[in-house]
């Protein structure tokens, strides 16, 4: 029998999370792998195909329910005023449905909004067995190291069924030594949860409608009540707190890196590289130690990123080398290099070949085919054309205080060091600029601009104004040798430029 898709998935996230201890952050907005609890939850049954999802918020509603109708518009929020347990917030969730007419006639499946690492792999086969078992409700259940504080599944001696389930705050000795204990994953006959939700009682430990006493009330009823074990108990790893929370971000990250292993990415380092849920990797991408890789990034084929590296929403082309950079919102193009120590900011693009070298910040620049930036420099609101090179420690000077304005950089222009390139400004194809120069003036194409003071030398300075300081006993000593050298008749040529050398650089800053 193929199975029938459910007819809704309630997910219960209204509870409070007070182990969190956050003073800002419902629980379920809690994230991991880039995705918040609810989200992973979320994801997982929405690949289900229910008719409804329905998720019943309480503590810190607003920021929930905004937080899914962004994630996922078409889920359905129920607001649960006051959480009176787990039965109360199903209750409450069909009723909001059947007030609207949409009452979940077939498989209803019920989820905790904290669970993150369950698959929707695992509640297919839960909603299976269900189906092909027919039964009233089928509980997920594991078999877990340390059931502490978990409801245990109490089973039929002989036939395998479910007794009951007992919440550990009312469990005897006998029940706490049960190892398989309740998920919090059930999926039910719609009809009769309904029913079974309708006779539910506050009456134990903690006053609350338990969801677990359904499964009393049905079998009492005459219904089969089955539990299935999860093959992997972690899978089913309820956060709590934020011990809990860093281990579940772990075991994902596990599980994430490990699919992109068997899929042909190398990753040096498993315990030190972090990868989102909707980060893309291609065969032959290398990941190397200390990695973070966020958001939307993707690294394509032959790519390499590490060590070190921390990229959002960033996308590495084939063959580029990205190597301890903090990259956002950046496209490094193929082959193109990027580090070390280098800093890519939103709506930077760099072309095949192009380089962002050592301790260079960018940020909304277009960086030609080829054309190079290696060292020391900040280029911001800019479009570089291709083959150019960029001197070291050049800044492109785009903030005037009150507005950013843009710098236009031809093919092949040589920049040369430690200029300011003040925007709005264009530079030729083909310009060069003078180290030192603060450009404020558009360059011709093929222009050589320099825009800096020129050099005087203030010969003996330092003999008459620093007299008897190292620098002029070194002044001094320099000034002996060259007469020691011109009495024994040795040339100039070693000791400074030649004629010509001084000519040809003359003629270069003049104007
Ligand atoms: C519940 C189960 C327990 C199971 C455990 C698995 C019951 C009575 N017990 O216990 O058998 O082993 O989950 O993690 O169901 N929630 C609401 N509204 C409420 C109460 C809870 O939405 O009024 C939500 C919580 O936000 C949470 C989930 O339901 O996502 C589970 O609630 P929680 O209080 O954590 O249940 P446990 O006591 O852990
Ligand atoms: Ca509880």
């Amino acid at each position: 029998m193929s199975p029938v898709r459910p007819a809704a998935v309630v997910v219960l996230a209204a509870g409070e999370g007070t182990r969190m201890k956050s003073a800002t952050t419902p629980k379920v907005l809690h994230t991991l792998a880039g995705r918040s609890l609810v989200g992973h939850v979320v994801e997982a049954s929405r690949r289900l195909d229910p008719q409804e999802l329905v998720v019943v918020v309480g503590h810190g509603r607003d920021q929930v329910t905004a937080h899914l109708s962004e994630l996922d518009p078409a889920a359905v929020t129920v607001v649960q005023e006051q959480q009176n347990g787990t039965g109360h917030a199903v209750r409450v969730a069909v009723d909001a449905l059947a007030e609207q007419g949409r009452e979940p006639s077939g498989t209803v499946v019920v989820v905790c909004g904290d669970t993150p690492l369950l698959t929707t792999a695992t509640l297919a086969a839960l909603v299976d067995t269900h189906q092909a078992e027919g039964n009233a409700v089928t509980v997920l259940s594991a078999v877990v190291p340390d059931p502490t504080g978990y409801g245990r599944i109490v089973r039929v001696i002989g036939d395998n069924t479910v007794q009951q389930i007992v919440e550990h705050k009312d469990a005897s000795e006998a029940q706490r030594a049960i190892a398989e204990i309740n998920s919090g994953v059930y999926a039910f006959d719609g009809k009769l949860l309904r029913e079974a939700l309708g006779g539910l009682t506050t009456d134990n430990s903690q006053g609350e409608e338990y969801l677990t006493d359904t499964l009393t009330l049905l079998r009492e009823a005459g219904h089969r009540v089955a539990a299935v074990a999860a093959g992997d108990h972690r899978e089913i790893l309820g956060i709590n707190d934020r011990v809990q929370l860093a281990e579940a971000r772990r075991l994902f990250n596990e599980r994430t890196l490990e699919a992109w292993m068997r899929a042909g990415v190398t990753v040096v380092d498993p315990a030190t590289t972090w990868v989102d849920v909707d980060v893309t990797l291609e065969p032959d991408a290398v990941l190397l130690p200390n990695t973070q890789l966020h958001g939307r990034t993707s690294v394509a084929a032959g790519a390499e990123v590490g060590p070190n590296c921390t990229l959002r929403d960033t996308r590495v082309e084939a063959g580029a080398l990205v190597n301890n950079a903090t990259c956002e919102g950046a496209v490094i193009g193929p082959k193109a290099t990027v580090g070390p120590y280098t800093y890519l900011r939103p709506g930077t693009v760099l072309a095949a070949r192009a380089k962002a070298g050592g301790f260079v910040e960018m940020k909304n620049a277009q960086v030609g085919e080829g054309s190079k930036v290696p060292h020391l420099s900040y280029v911001g609101d800019a479009t570089i054309g291709e083959g150019a090179n960029i001197g070291a420690a050049t800044i492109f000077v785009n903030y005037d205080g009150v507005a950013k304005h843009h710098t236009t950089v031809g093919d092949h222009v040589r920049v040369g060091s430690d200029s300011m390139l003040v925007a709005p400004v264009t530079i030729g194809d083909g310009a060069y600029t003078a180290a030192g120069s603060v450009i404020t003036e558009d360059v011709p194409h093929g222009a050589m601009a320099v825009a800096r003071g020129r050099q005087r030398n203030i010969t003996g300075w330092v003999t008459r104004r620093r007299a008897g300081s190292p620098a002029a006993e070194a002044a001094a000593a320099a000034e002996r040798r060259t007469a020691q050298q011109g009495a024994a008749g040795d040339v100039q040529e070693t000791a400074g430029p030649t004629a010509g050398q001084v000519e040809a650089s003359n003629k270069e800053t003049d104007q």
